[in-house]
Order: structure tokens, then sequence, then C-alpha cells
């Protein structure tokens, strides 16, 4: 812990109530400092750290009344501590400091313990109990509920994750657990399941189960579809099976996969585990976005390892954060994800990237959907080599993209071949990259997002438009990694 000793304009310091363990502030304390203060008492500077989230500012850390009374008497530039907590808790510190004069009320000290677990589960009860002067067990007591919350929150992410059997070593370092800790967890998890199993047996809907428990609906369905076979799957979640090679959907199931830019029709992923997996394979989705192949693979009883540029550890434990970047830390031969120092190969990978330049300003900054059209094609050529490089000899591919031809505002005869990328610039890079194509599947998207406006002016220029997409599935050919 580092500190400074300055002075510093009475305007940039701000009293942050985040981490102020008091209830208020006492006047008449602050009356009698100003008083001091006026007779020409010197007090000692006051502690503050640089704010996180206001540039410029500084937040109080210890010396609220003294700050109070500068205020009263008019200094414009008071003599401050300015500190580096170096990850200590600012609460806890603040706290520590503030019962140095006087101990914190009950009320205060309760809310100051629950506020500090908060923010932080992983302190235990003795280390917030010495900061705000209370004994382990009373802080046990004020924080028992959150604490029991925070297990069933970290039980219900190892459940998750270990049905789609994902190696211990890597739960335990996504949820920052030791390896014990996870063990642990997971000798409860078939007494986790017995509520939702009891509930369900007794015919509360999925929806109501995963309500009731905290569960997400996959997560339920997981449990309420275990011994039955793909078909009954289907037949239980209200999906017909197409038996031709064409998929088309008008919507997604919202059951499956979040919110998310190029959501993907949980019905889709489901075709290809069926037609191309079989249960407990494993599915391999290294651009996971919304979490629909996750979802899915739970109801599906299938392994799933997901990876993505985005990282949602508490709503998407299962999908781990990785960026796929072809030109800098492949090309240094750096590999990060536990993933490909794992032995075990997966069965089918499925890829559904962000098509190029569609919907671009809806990813984030860095997405492959920003790339030129070069670089975009020279990124998949590095990318199915690395998959097939992953790969065991019967692992599947199943690469879902579209055409994408320039078409807007151009009539059909006017479009630049050279600046579309088509189906068969994808199939010949991944023929050149060891993988053969056995099924082109059509998987048209909705036309619906085209308003009656926009068809006519299209109509009137002779513009045609794309609403093909397709599954391309692959198995590989020689040369073997
Ligand atoms: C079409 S979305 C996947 C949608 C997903 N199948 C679903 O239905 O929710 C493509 C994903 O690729 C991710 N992505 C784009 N470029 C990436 C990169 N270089 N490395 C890792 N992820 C990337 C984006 O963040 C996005 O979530």
């Amino acid at each position: 812990m580092t500190k400074t000793t300055t002075t510093i304009p009475i305007s940039d310091i701000i009293l942050d109530e985040d981490i102020y363990p008091r209830a208020r502030i006492d006047q008449k304390r602050v009356g009698i400092f100003a008083e001091n203060m006026r007779d020409g008492f010197k007090f000692d500077p006051i502690e503050v750290q640089a704010h996180p989230d206001v540039t410029g500012k500084y937040r109080i850390l210890d010396g609220v009344h003294r700050w109070s009374a500068y205020k009263a008497t008019g200094v414009t530039e008071p003599e401050v501590i300015i500190k580096n907590l170096d990850g200590v808790d600012p609460l806890l510190y603040a706290a520590k400091k503030a019962i140095g004069p006087q101990q914190l009320t009950e009320e205060e000290a309760r809310k100051t313990a629950r506020r500090a677990f908060q923010n932080n589960p992983s302190l235990t009860s003795s280390e917030i109990g010495k900061a705000i002067g209370r004994s382990r067990q009373a802080v046990d007591s004020y924080i028992a509920d959150l604490r029991a919350a925070t297990q069933m929150e970290l039980d219900l992410k190892i459940f998750r994750m270990n049905q789609l059997k994902i190696p211990q070593e890597r739960i335990a370092k996504r949820l920052g657990q030791a390896r014990e800790t996870i063990r642990n967890h997971l000798a409860k998890m078939p007494e986790l399941a017995n509520q939702p199993k009891a509930d369900l047996s007794r015919g509360f809907t999925v929806a109501q189960v995963a309500e009731k428990h905290g569960w997400t609906e996959p997560m339920v369905w997981s449990l309420s579809l275990e011994g039955k076979d793909d078909l009954e799957r289907f037949k239980e979640l209200g999906w017909g099976l197409r038996t031709w090679d064409l998929w088309d959907w008008n919507d997604c199931d919202r059951r499956f996969g979040d919110d998310w830019p190029g959501r993907i029709p949980a019905q889709l992923i489901a075709h290809i585990l069926y037609y191309f997996s079989r249960q407990k394979d494993l599915v391999f989705d290294p651009m996971g976005g919304g979490g629909v192949t996750p979802d899915v693979c739970l109801a599906f009883n299938r392994g799933c390892w997901s990876l993505d540029m985005i990282d949602r550890p508490d709503a998407r434990p299962e999908i781990e954060p990785y960026y796929w970047d072809l030109k800098g830390d492949f090309k240094k031969g750096r590999k990060t994800s536990g993933f490909f120092n794992s032995k075990q190969k997966p069965d089918l990978i499925i890829i559904d990237p962000p098509y190029f330049d569609k919907k671009r300003d809806d990813y984030a900054q860095k997405s492959i959907s920003m790339l030129p059209r070069q670089e975009y094609l020279e990124f998949f050529e590095g990318f199915f080599g690395l998959m097939k490089q992953h790969s065991k000899k019967t692992t599947k591919l199943a690469f879902i993209n579209a055409d994408w031809r320039d078409f807007q505002n151009k009539p059909a005869v006017d479009e630049d071949r050279e600046a579309s990328i088509l189906i068969d610039d994808y199939l010949r890079i991944l023929n050149k990259t060891g993988w053969q194509h056995t099924h082109i599947i059509q998987a048209p998207m909705s036309t619906q997002r085209f308003s009656a406006g926009v068809v006519s002016a299209m109509q009137k220029k002779r513009i045609l438009g794309v609403t093909s997409r397709y599954v391309i599935v692959l198995k590989q050919c020689g040369p073997f990694p």
C-alpha cells in the first residue's frame, strides 16, 4: 500500500456513500472540529483514493467529519494522503479507520458487512470482522443468507459446466475456485437435482421449475429429458424433426440462448446434433455468442465446450473467454485457452461466425466481422486449419454461413463477384485446409426482417436480396495431424 501527502482542492474530494460505513455524518462532531480549526488546531490529513469512476476526483477513505469541517470553515486546499490500496477492499479499509474513534453501531456493522461481502464474496467472515470490529460469528450471522445464495449460485454454475463435460480444472479456473472446492461441490450435485426432479414428477412444467429454483430452463430440460432418446427429446420440446435438407424456421425458440446479434434458432443446432452426433458426444463451439449451442447440448445430453471474445462470467460461465487472433497470438504460437491443452478432442465442431460485414456495428470492436474481405477470408483459412489440428480423425465440422453479395442499391446484373463472398469461397478454403464437405443443408434466414417498403424498392430496382443460409457439414480428408 503506497501513500502520497499533498494538498488538493476541496471541490475534488467526494464523499462516496458506497464506501462510507456510517449511517450519517455526526453534525455535532463536525461543529466541534470546525471550532477547533478556527482556534488553529492542526488535524491529521484526510485519507483519499483516486475515484475509480470519476476522473480527476478523489473519494474519502478516512476523515469525512474533518472534510465537512474544512468546508464549513472555508478551507479550499486541505492536506490529504492519497492512498493506493493495492487491492484492499476500500469499504473495509474505511470501516477499519472509522472504528478508531468510535465503534460502528449494530446497524452500520451489519450493513457494512453485507455490502463488503456482496462486493467480494471471497472475503472471509474474520477478514470482515477485523475491519468492522465484530467477531467472526457476528459476521456469519449478518451475511448468512447472502452466503447461502452465493453458494447456490456457485453450485448451479458448477452443475451446468459439469453437465457440459467441461473438465474440473477448467471449471475451477473459470470460477476462481480451488479444485478441491469444485470437487466438494460436485459431490453435492445429485442432491441438488432432487428438488427440481421431485417438482417435475409432481407435474410442474419445466418453466415453473426453472423459475422456482432459479435454474435456467435448459438446465431443467437436461433433468426432465434424462434417459430419453433424441427423437423423444424433439417431441417433448415441441419441435418437428425435418427429414429433408431444408431446415426453415421463422423464429428463434426463446427458451434457448440469449438475445444476441446473429442468434441462431435452437432447432437448427438440434438438427445438427441429431444428424451428426450422438448422446454424450463432445461438441465444440468456438464462437458461442448468446449460448444457443451449450443450451441445446444440455437438452440433448451432449457435452459442449464453447468460447467467445465476449466474457460473461455470471450469465454464461460455460462460455470461456477467448479471442481468436490469428495475426497476433497464433502467429507467435501462444494459445492460452485450456481447450488447446486438452487431450480430449471434440466429436463435432459447430462454427457460427459473424457473417462478413453484416451487423458489424452490433458486434464488439475487434470482431472478425470488422475485417476487410481479404483478411476475413484469410482468417478462415487459418481458423479451419487450426480446427483440424485440434480434431481427431472422426471429428465432423458444421459451418454455418450465407452468401454475401453487395446487393444494396445495386441491380443484380451490376453486382461485382470479386467483392462478394459466396459459399463456394468457403468451400474452396475448407477443402484446401483438409475438410471435405458431405452435406450442404439449406437453412434460410427469415424474410420478415424486410419491410414492405424496402421490398417494393428492391423490386423496382431489380435488386436481388439474400436470405439463403447454409449449414455445410464436413469430414476430414488427409493429411491427418
Ligand atoms: C453469430 S455470433 C454467434 C451466435 C451464437 N451462435 C448464438 O446463436 O447465440 C458470432 C460470435 O463470434 C464472436 N466473435 C467474433 N470475432 C471473434 C474472435 N475473433 N474471437 C472470438 N469470438 C469472436 C462474437 O462475439 C459473436 O458472439
